[in-house]
């Protein structure tokens, strides 16, 4: 009995073992997959490894970030981002606060540079910001000068989205380059596949992307050099792929009608195990959530042996704790 608290201390004081101990990222902000070298993204990548154990302990906490804290500012709605990085700042031993932003002052009119002004007026050391209009995570990161994380704006990226993603394919299948990646869905609405592709292709891996006509956005095999493959007939995309991801499909950001009807595009475009007969026998099946079940994506299959959508989960705790770590100064090891 009398061990136990010297124990506790013991491993809540126990740093994970960093492969880049003293690791940085060369920048002040996360906004995006589109502006880090590959040399970035494996750091991260390598650092959530070493982070992953720490949810595994009995006391899940490092020293890391203590006496720093984090700030959520969601704009929109969030089950898995918001709550993961609270979850990760918390385990790296920081403080913690989330705005919600409807009992807010900018309910009141305050501009929202006013607002995070006025929250760093207050000391805070990290803003993960979430908005529905493309830009503001840069337009707040030129004014602040604290690190900044885009936890999703608008259309345009989610990186800590497409790196735990990528973290989940390389930790089942060992690699990412020489993959057949298959994303299939609302591209046009979609800032995951955005990341996914700049992230992916990056690595070595070849996308293929499908959905209906309407949901593709013109030009789109343009996003990237190489390494993307656009075609609107899904079982050219599935052909072969060690990976598959279904996206959600975006009604809430759907003003006008893309196509004629749900049970239509459940019927056309959704993963049922029949389609997955196209994949490799074992490809895996990712969704970032949350899911429209039954429409892009059948029960049976996001429950299924294949499936990998509560391992995303899971991981996107271990990939924020890296990024918050990067680019927060964390006490190295
Ligand atoms: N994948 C994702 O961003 O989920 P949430 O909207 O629940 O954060």
């Amino acid at each position: 009995m009398t061990r136990e608290p010297t124990e506790t201390r013991r491993e809540t004081e126990r740093e994970p073992s960093s492969p880049h101990p003293r690791a940085r990222l060369k920048r002040k902000d996360l906004l995006g997959i589109r502006e880090l070298d590959p040399e970035e993204i494996l750091l991260i990548l390598d650092t959530a490894e070493a982070f992953k154990e720490v949810s595994e302990r009995e006391v899940k906490k490092v020293p890391t970030l203590r006496g720093k804290t984090v700030v959520n500012l969601f704009f929109e709605p969030s089950t898995r981002t918001r709550t993961s990085f609270e979850l990760a700042a918390k385990r790296l031993s920081a403080d913690t606060v989330s705005i919600a932003t409807t009992t807010s002052s900018l309910m009141k009119g305050e501009t929202l540079l006013d607002t995070v002004r006025t929250l760093e007026a207050m000391a805070i050391d990290a803003l993960v910001v979430r908005h529905s209009m493309a830009g503001v995570p840069h337009q707040l990161a030129r004014h602040l000068p604290i690190p900044v994380i885009n936890a999703g704006d608008g259309a345009h990226e989610h990186p800590t989205q497409a790196l735990l993603d990528a973290f989940t394919i390389r930790e089942r299948k060992g690699r990412i380059a020489g993959l057949k990646v298959a994303i299939i869905g609302d591209l046009l609405h979609s800032r995951v596949a955005r990341s996914n592709i700049y992230l992916l292709t990056k690595l070595g891996a070849s996308v293929w992307v499908s959905g209906p006509q309407t949901l593709l956005p013109p030009h789109y095999e343009e996003l990237v050099p190489d390494g993307l493959y656009v075609t609107p007939k899904i079982e050219e995309a599935l052909e072969g792929a060690d990976v598959v991801m279904a996206l959600r499909l975006q009604l809430e950001r759907q003003k006008e009608c893309f196509f004629p009807s749900l049970k239509e595009y459940a019927f056309r475009f959704g993963l049922t195990r029949d389609r997955l007969r196209w994949a490799k026998e074992d490809a895996i099946i990712l969704h970032p959530g949350p899911m429209n079940r039954g429409i892009e994506i059948a029960s049976d299959v996001a429950d299924g042996p294949h499936s990998l959508i509560l391992d995303q989960v899971a991981n996107g705790v271990a990939v924020r704790m890296a990024v918050l770590y990067l680019l927060m100064g964390g006490t190295p090891a």
